[in-house]
């Protein structure tokens, strides 16, 4: 049952507002004292106070309210405890993994455009908070109910490749690329830096070799072949430590045969023109810079394969939404790629660019070009040895340690990333990410794994759980926070914005240690013990499918 919804129905009945305009009005009082549900009363009439009398002097209670009351302007709604517990913790036990889950969605398709790191540079730390952020909005809205569709847009195309094709025919050595890949290839792209700061006609080179690359010169292609497959290789490492998956790994260079069309469209409507040999689609009206399709030599751009990747997108999934999740620096991209495809006569309402700002490492700040770079696997890793130590002095006996490691030291960078806010820049700090205590991962987990060691312990089954018993302030908090949890990840899809569920799980945490400090749960009488035991499996289940939906697994021990 969904109380709002059912007071929603009542008032319609009562104030001829409309279910919308209630919609909108009905809040959660941020007080339990004040009630379930408030209702301002201010469309009724001159006084709302009154008519927040008169109102309630009409209401006929329904069964699973305890009583109405006005505070102020406001009709307040108490649902009866009993009503909420039972609703809840019955659905938790009986929908299990599956809790939260809602059919919102009607399987329409989602596009989301996230990670899309580029062949033959390391994996940034940019792309690990696309790849983060992209992989929570993708789960969130599958379980909502939409059918998701990842697509890694993976940098494999554009004049860099030029670059590496003349560092790699003058310097280069096949072996050590073989051995390091990256690595390697990063190394040539500083050389080819170093030497054209002194020699300018390497860059003409480079803008020649990228020409002929995309006029298909076979040797530059299957070279080029190779450092794509040896990055993607890399690339996969990172994806399998995250679990993430994705269904189309259509990048850049896909669009390759897809942009005459797109540009000819484009000079059709007349938007296009002629400006020092380039191509370009003028913007000035739209107080942003023109986009360039194609410079003056005929090389194509990473706006033009925007352009292309777009309308395929389109036409291949029939879309309701295409999300791209790319850092806050690709702004004006988006703007400008959005006002073309409007301009165009698509529908840009479909379009989003979901931005997020800067994960500031203690480390510094990346340069690819000069080589100064924070390698993923190495912030990784550190963080999986530095939870090895933390596992060591708290709990050396624990079984499959490395393994729990990772799930730690992983969820530990994950939950630093989707607690904030996504617009906001972050600043690292190793020591309070890893903490147990605080807002962060390690101690939802540990939490988590105290839910489960409880269970252990008693050893019960809890079924015909006389749900009344449950109605001290510190469960019903708990219990609250459970029945908004769908609540909570309807909000972070709305705004594609992941903080509302991590956010969440921490309160249910700290609300759930609260219990368990002041409610014993094993030494209690029988009847009260199962109630109390229901409770804590009810936080256990809802823990594990929060943080699955972040991306981060919920150990039994830790
Ligand atoms: N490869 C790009 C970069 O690293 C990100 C691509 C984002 N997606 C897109 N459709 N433009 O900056």
């Amino acid at each position: 049952m969904n109380f709002q919804q059912e007071i929603i129905k009542l008032l319609v009945k009562e104030t001829k507002l409309k279910k919308a305009e209630l919609e909108n009005l009905i809040s959660v009082p941020p007080d339990p004292k004040l009630g379930d549900y408030a209702f301002p009363c201010f469309k009724l009439g001159k006084n709302p106070k009154e008519a927040a009398e008169m109102l309630k002097k009409k209401l006929k209670l329904p069964k699973f309210l305890s009583g109405v009351q006005v505070v102020g302007p406001y009709l307040n709604f108490y649902v009866k405890n009993e009503v909420i517990t039972e609703e809840t913790l019955s659905k938790i036990t009986k929908n299990k993994e599956d809790y939260g889950k809602q059919d919102i969605g009607k399987k329409q398709k989602v596009v989301f455009d996230f990670s899309s790191p580029n062949i033959a540079k390391p994996f940034g730390i940019g792309h690990l908070r696309s790849t983060v952020i992209g992989s929570c909005l993708y789960k969130v809205h599958n379980f909502l109910g939409y059918k998701s569709v990842g697509v890694n847009h993976l940098g494999d195309w554009g004049t860099q490749f030029g670059k590496l094709i003349v560092a790699f025919n003058k310097w280069g050595k096949e072996k050590e690329l073989e051995k390091d890949p990256i690595k390697y290839l990063l190394k040539l792209y500083v050389k080819f830096h170093e030497e054209a700061d002194k020699d300018d006609t390497l860059n003409d080179e480079a803008r020649e070799a990228f020409k002929q690359l995309e006029e298909g010169n076979e040797k530059y292609l299957s070279l080029w072949e190779s450092f794509k497959e040896l990055s993607l290789k890399e690339f996969k490492k990172i994806y399998q430590v995250l679990e993430i998956e994705f269904d189309s790994y259509h990048g850049e260079a896909f669009y390759n045969d897809k942009m005459e069309k797109v540009i000819n469209n484009l000079k059709k409507k007349k938007l296009t023109e002629l400006s020092q040999g380039a191509l370009i689609v003028d913007l000035e009206k739209y107080k942003m810079p023109p986009i360039l399709l194609e410079k003056s030599n005929g090389a194509t751009t990473y706006h033009t394969r925007d352009l292309a990747a777009a309308n395929y997108r389109l036409k291949q999934y029939k879309p309701i939404k295409l999300v791209y999740v790319v850092g806050s620096e690709q702004k004006l991209h988006f703007r400008q790629l959005f006002k073309v495809l409007e301009l165009s006569g698509e529908d840009v309402s479909k379009f989003t660019h979901v931005d997020f700002g800067l994960f500031r490492f203690p480390e510094g700040k990346m340069s690819t070009r000069k080589g100064k770079v924070i390698f993923l696997e190495e912030v990784l890793d550190k963080a999986i040895k530095l939870t090895e130590k933390i596992i060591e002095k708290k709990n050396p006996n624990l079984k499959n340690k490395k393994e729990v490691a990772i799930q730690i030291g992983v969820g530990a960078i994950i939950f630093a990333d989707l607690s904030n806010d996504r617009t906001r820049n972050i600043d690292f700090d190793w020591d309070r990410m890893l903490s147990f205590e605080g807002e962060t991962g390690p101690y939802v987990q540990y939490t988590h794994a105290r839910a489960c060691s409880i269970l252990r312990k008693a050893e019960k089954s809890f079924t015909k759980v006389n749900y009344s018993l449950l109605n001290n302030e510190e469960e019903l908090a708990v219990i609250r926070l459970l029945y908004d949890f769908p609540a909570a990840i309807e909000k972070a899809a709305k705004d594609y914005k992941p903080h509302h569920i991590a956010n969440h799980l921490i309160t249910l945490s700290q609300a759930f240690n609260e219990f368990y400090h002041k409610c014993p749960v094993i030494s209690e009488r029988d009847e009260q013990m199962k109630a109390r035991l229901l409770l804590v499996d009810s936080v256990r289940q809802v823990l594990e499918n929060g943080l699955g939906l972040l991306g981060i697994k919920a150990p039994d021990e830790m």
